[in-house]
């Protein structure tokens, strides 16, 4: 398609699409649910996803991406309504184009609207450690004073979609590929310097602490746990697959879209793999866990949970003294450089979906897609107990994606077939990938997903997540029963709303591209075919 944007250079690409998949999944999320799901016992289901889920399903939404780039769309309803047409009519591709369309817009609008904020906790943590002001407190209440004062959360939170605002509004390549190549190699630099400091502490606290013994619990298999927990950790292995890998939210899917149609994929997907997976288990692994073995035992550094990062560590800091405000600054700097690098591809998604659905300028559609963030983060920012975005993150953060998966499979694989699939994914390709992939492909990935899917269903069935239950209210949001119950109905309020503007966003773009394909019910060329 003339005049669509395009990545400058290839570098630049595989900056981007690994700063898009290398995220606060890495460096937060990662070792929150390594600690709670047994450290070596979680590892081992979560190279079996990687095998089975994350690799195969990353060739599948560059496939996807670079496919509906060629017709001029870096958003998913178009492009699934195109691929699913090889194999029904418009009218039944018109369904999936719907179904894709609408979970990618849900993600990248309520994914990033808390996303941001913690983004926004980095920048105000950067700042902290710098100056030192958690030093000497309860870092537990300091944290809890920080997301309740609303002008610190609004100043940090609004620096960075401010940010992503004007890195957005200049292009690709002008914009994103640029941020990125500046953001993507300090990220790394930071994160070895301070992997170095992590492997070289010794036991400065107790003889018997070191960061030794946390790489130890990360990496030693752990059979026994694993068998006892088999179900709850293959699920939080495989979800966590999907959140680092940035799979299920559309955004692979538009970063591939601004590639040329003969461009390599297989090799750029396998690198965004590799990029992810060294910041992830290497770096991400040798960090917030091993550093809080170290300094805070083993059973505070397993019980840190969620606030491992911005509770459990800032003591950490304290302890090492001065040289604590400068490992503390680099470490908040490097989520802010891990989120920022994310987020600005959620923030993407949306500004080409304006671009494309409504032909709006690329700089209006930034500034309005501002506006879209400020509105949708505001209960979140308001929200001191995190209710809100516990719930988001609970369904949004973790089913949604799942379920996306299902239809990129469903979608990418099997109605645009699987022939045309493995002739895209090497079309132009630097690699041949091996013919077993064909059949994780065609045989294990949807399996494992369906199962995933069923399994994650029964879990969430379990908790009372369908009702807001007690025991879902207070163990899995952490919020008071039954005080909080009006927040997660705000939040399901939300959910909802979005989830049908999505769906009718969806409808009209593609009943206005491909009117007289759905009123003949019949597939008529178009440009790129
Ligand atoms: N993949 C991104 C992350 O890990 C969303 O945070």
């Amino acid at each position: 398609m003339e005049g669509r944007e395009r990545w400058a250079t290839k570098l630049g690409l595989i900056l981007a699409m690994a700063g898009n998949a290398v995220g606060l999944g890495n460096f937060w999320r990662f070792p929150y649910q390594l600690a709670k799901n047994g450290g070596g016992a979680f590892m081992i289901p979560y190279f079996i996803a990687l095998l089975l889920l994350g690799i195969p399903i990353m060739w599948v939404e560059w496939v996807t991406g670079r496919f509906g780039g060629k017709y001029g769309h870096g958003v998913l309803g178009p492009t699934f309504y195109l691929m699913s047409r090889e194999s029904v009519k418009p009218r039944t591709a018109l369904i999936f184009g719907i179904i894709g369309g609408m979970l990618a817009f849900s993600v990248t609008t309520l994914l990033n609207s808390y996303y941001l904020h913690v983004v926004g906790w980095s920048v105000a943590y950067t700042y902290y450690s710098a100056t030192g002001a958690y030093y000497g407190q309860n870092t537990v209440a300091f944290f809890i004073n920080h997301v309740n004062n609303l002008t610190a959360v609004l100043a940090s939170w609004g620096l960075a979609v401010v940010l992503l605002a004007i890195a957005t509004s200049r292009g690709v390549a002008k914009g994103i590929e640029a941020w990125n190549k500046v953001m993507m190699p300090l990220l790394y630099v930071f994160a070895v310097v301070l992997v170095a400091r992590s492997l070289t502490l010794g036991s400065p606290v107790k003889p018997e602490w070191s960061s030794l013994a946390g790489l130890e619990y990360i990496w030693k298999p752990d059979f026994n746990t694993l068998s006892q927990n088999f179900f709850r950790i293959s699920l939080a292995a495989a979800g966590q697959i999907f959140f680092t890998l940035s799979l299920g939210m559309g955004i692979i899917q538009n970063y591939a879209s601004y590639v040329g149609k003969d461009d390599d994929i297989a090799l750029s997907g396998l690198a965004t793999v590799s990029l992810n997976e060294f910041a992830e288990v290497v770096l991400g692994g040798s960090l917030a866990i091993p550093i809080a073995f170290a300094y805070l035992g083993p059973e505070q550094a397993i019980k840190g949970g969620v606030g491992l990062a911005y509770m459990s560590l800032p003591n950490v800091f304290t302890a090492m003294g001065e040289a604590g405000r400068l490992f503390g600054s680099m470490w908040f700097l490097l989520l802010f450089f891990a989120g920022f690098t994310s987020a600005i591809a959620m923030y993407n998604y949306l500004v080409a979906l304006l671009e494309e659905d409504l032909h709006i300028k690329r700089t209006l559609a930034a500034v309005i897609v501002f506006i879209l963030y400020l509105l949708l983060g505001l209960p979140v920012a308001l929200d001191g107990t995190l209710v809100y975005l516990s719930e988001l993150d609970n369904w949004v953060g973790s089913y949604f994606l799942v379920l996306l998966g299902l239809f990129d499979i469903i979608v990418a694989v099997w109605l645009f077939k699987p022939k045309n699939l493995w002739d895209e994914l090497h079309r132009g390709a630097y690699i041949n990938v091996p013919t077993f992939f064909k059949y994780i492909l065609l045989i294990a990935t949807p399996i494992y997903i369906a199962l995933l899917l069923a399994g994650t269903t029964y879990d969430y069935y379990n908790m009372g997540a369908f009702t807001a239950s007690k025991t879902y209210v207070e163990e899995v949001l952490g919020g008071s029963y039954p005080d909080s119950v009006p927040i997660v109905t705000w939040a399901r309020v939300a959910m909802i709303a979005i989830l049908i503007i999505g769906a009718l966003e969806t409808y009209y773009s593609i009943r206005r591209k491909y009117g007289e394909e759905l009123k003949q019910n019949r597939k008529i060329v178009v440009a790129g075919d």
